[in-house]
């Protein structure tokens, strides 16, 4: 099957790191373009050097709403069209609820529910314009099962990522445009930088699969549901966590 990436452009938040450097990597070689968008400066500076014409490395903390507006805009002056937003870009937190502060809190919910809600607004006008297009969220397994590695800033913060996604839907589908996430379980990234030996074969002992993911096979399930391939899926969260958690 092929899934008509060639030609196609992807915006990626969190490009320089983890799942979205993995898409990225899989998208270029699949002929689409990528506007690639982090607040990693080297890390788009090292895009810029290493990757060819069909990258574009573009500036944006997520939290703010002018740097999203500028980066969305420039992507689409770069390339023309943007058919898929691909939303990876979040911060872990750890803090249990006897730690959390009020600062804390809001600093979670500002880069992964703000920003989600920002970057999915200045996608919009761009779908509509060329008469549709494919968001694809990055929701989390603490937000559906609980987690001790991360605490309930960011659980709840993934929570909400899954009501909009669910929202989004219902409300974007007559702009023909899409709107799904995936729901990843523990994946080898710069978010599990820490997590000890112990504490990662606990995890994979209790995961069917008997491992954590690594970062393509979540980007591979986020790019199909940023396909035409996915034309008709819309509202879905996808679990990628090799069946530690089911419906
Ligand atoms: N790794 C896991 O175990 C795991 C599990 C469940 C869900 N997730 C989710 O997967 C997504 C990707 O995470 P990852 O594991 O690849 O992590 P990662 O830390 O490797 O990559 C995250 C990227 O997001 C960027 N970023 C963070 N805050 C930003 C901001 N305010 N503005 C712009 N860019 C910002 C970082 O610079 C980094 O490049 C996240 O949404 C994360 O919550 C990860």
């Amino acid at each position: 099957m092929n899934l008509g990436l060639e030609g196609k452009t992807f915006f990626i938040t969190g490009a320089a790191s983890g799942i979205g450097a993995s898409a990225m990597e899989i998208l270029l070689s699949a002929g689409a373009n990528v506007a690639a968008c982090d607040r990693d400066k080297d890390g788009l500076t090292a895009i810029g050097s290493k990757s060819g014409a069909s990258a574009f490395p573009v500036y944006a903390d997520i939290a703010n709403q002018d740097d999203v507006l500028a980066a969305m805009a420039a992507a689409r002056e770069k390339f023309g069209r943007i058919h898929t937003l691909l939303h990876f870009a979040a911060m872990l937190d750890s803090h249990n609820i006897d730690e959390l502060t009020p600062e804390i809190w809001d600093t979670v919910m500002s880069v992964n529910l703000r920003g989600t809600y920002l970057v999915v607004q200045a996608a919009i006008p761009h779908m509509r314009e060329q008469g549709g297009g494919r968001i694809v969220l990055t929701a989390s397994d603490s937000a559906r099962m609980g987690s001790l590695v991360s605490g309930p800033a960011y659980a709840a913060s993934k929570g909400g990522v899954i009501a909009l996604t669910h929202t989004l839907a219902l409300y974007l589908g007559p702009s023909k445009i899409t709107v799904n996430a995936v729901c990843p379980g523990l994946t080898m990234t710069g978010m599990s930088q820490g997590w000890s030996a112990d504490f990662i074969a606990k995890i994979a002992d209790r995961t069917p699969l008997g491992r954590l993911a690594q970062p393509e096979e979540v980007a591979r399930v986020a790019i199909f549901l940023g396909s035409d391939a996915a034309n008709f899926v819309t509202g879905e969260v996808v679990e990628v966590n090799g069946g530690i958690h089911f419906d």
